[in-house]
């Protein structure tokens, strides 16, 4: 029988708490975040890919620069101290959960273990991408259900979709690009109605943003007794992990040992393992970030709402706001200012998704703006 490294390792017990051998030497009195730098020389301002804007905290950078001077070192050995700190946090097994090079490969794992050709895929429109895009690779038939009028998914119109091939149904909570949240009591009624074949993935990418709002609550926190829900988050958003690539899957054992299989090999590297513990742990930098991103988003509402602008209620990092007039115009007159803001989406053609950053980049997104030949009559 074949027997993974990952496997092989746990069998044998070595590599347990590995992951969390470096937090005693980097934990310091440091400040929060690393002193602001300016933006890569000549490099546009980031405005596209709803990124942590101010980096790693200090602790995280710190694990960042120790771990690399053993980046000579295949990583096994350090996967099962992050799993259990990563299971205790979530109060599951650890068998539970499947560590992957950023969540867009547990997305992918869940495409190769649960659709495929005959199956079906329903999720909302527009949503994120990635899920739909490896399903259609391998000849799963995605059903795209318009999201509601108050930017939710149309759970009605999903669950009416539903037939026998529908085997996964993915929720993204809070939605990329709308920034918008399903509210959690209406997703429990839909998981209940949804027959026993079909797999639920709640992509919760933006978990940490939506906290404040009473409709909603993550499926990880407040978990519901269902063996076929998987529940996705990155340390690409809140800790500031994205050029590094990790991600979890939470899923029930059995489903959980359906995916598996499909995961790379150790792809997950050693100097983000060891940085992500320290990430985890590192709470007072978390909330700092949440609070600056709260800040810096109600200031972006008020900038808009003196400009007549109505964005999409934001419940992320970043925030979708309709202009009125073609999104790939607006694109291209930020792209030609060096600020890139998000790509188009089809489904709705008028809007911009735009990053949040910090105030001063945000200031330069709006002068920016006001230099748009239909700035003052957008809407
Ligand atoms: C909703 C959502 N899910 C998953 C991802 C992928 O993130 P990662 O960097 O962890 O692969 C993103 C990235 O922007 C996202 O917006």
């Amino acid at each position: 029988m074949f027997v993974s490294r990952r496997n092989f390792l746990r069998t044998v017990g070595i590599g347990a708490a590995a992951g969390v051998a470096l937090q005693p030497s980097i934990i310091s009195a440091a400040p929060l975040f690393e002193p602001m730098r300016p933006r890569e020389l000549g490099g546009p301002l980031r405005l596209n890919s709803n990124e942590n804007a101010y980096g790693p905290s200090p602790k995280t950078a710190a694990a960042i620069r120790t771990a690399s001077a053993q980046a000579n070192r295949y990583p096994f050995d350090q996967y099962d101290g992050l799993v259990e700190q990563i299971a205790k946090l979530n109060r599951v097994r650890r068998e539970q959960v499947l560590l992957g090079c950023g969540s867009t490969e547990i997305l992918r794992i869940a495409a190769a273990a649960l659709v495929g050709r005959g199956k079906q895929l329903i999720q909302a429109a527009p949503t994120f991408e990635a899920l739909e895009h490896y399903a259609r690779a391998s000849g799963t038939e995605v059903v795209s259900v318009p999201l509601d009028k108050q930017f939710a998914h149309d759970l009605d119109g999903m669950l009416a979709r539903v037939s026998s091939s529908t085997t996964l149904v993915y929720i993204c909570n809070p939605n990329n690009p709308s920034a918008s949240i399903t509210p959690r009591k209406d997703l429990e009624i839909f998981i209940g109605k949804l027959p026993s074949t079909c797999h639920v993935l709640i992509d919760e990418a933006y978990h940490h943003f939506a906290g404040q709002s009473p409709m909603y609550a993550s499926f990880l926190d407040d978990p519901i007794n269902n063996e076929r829900l998987i529940v996705a988050r990155t340390f690409s958003k809140v800790y500031a992990l994205a050029g590094l690539r990790l991600g979890y899957g939470i899923a029930s054992r059995t489903t959980a040992k359906q995916m598996e299989p499909y995961l790379t090999e150790d792809s997950v590297n050693g100097i983000v393992v060891r940085a992500a513990t320290v990430a985890l742990a590192d709470t007072e930098s978390i909330n700092d970030f949440i609070k600056r991103n709260a800040e810096v988003r109600e200031n972006f509402f008020n900038q808009a709402k003196v400009r007549g602008l109505k964005p999409i209620d934001s419940q992320a990092n970043f925030v979708m706001m309709d202009t009125g007039h073609p999104a790939q115009e607006s694109i291209e007159h930020f792209r030609k200012n060096n600020i890139l803001i998000g790509r188009r989406f089809p489904a709705m053609d008028t809007y911009i998704r735009v990053s949040l950053s910090t105030p001063e980049d945000m200031k330069e997104f709006w002068r920016t703006w006001d230099t748009m030949p239909y700035a003052k009559t957008s809407i």
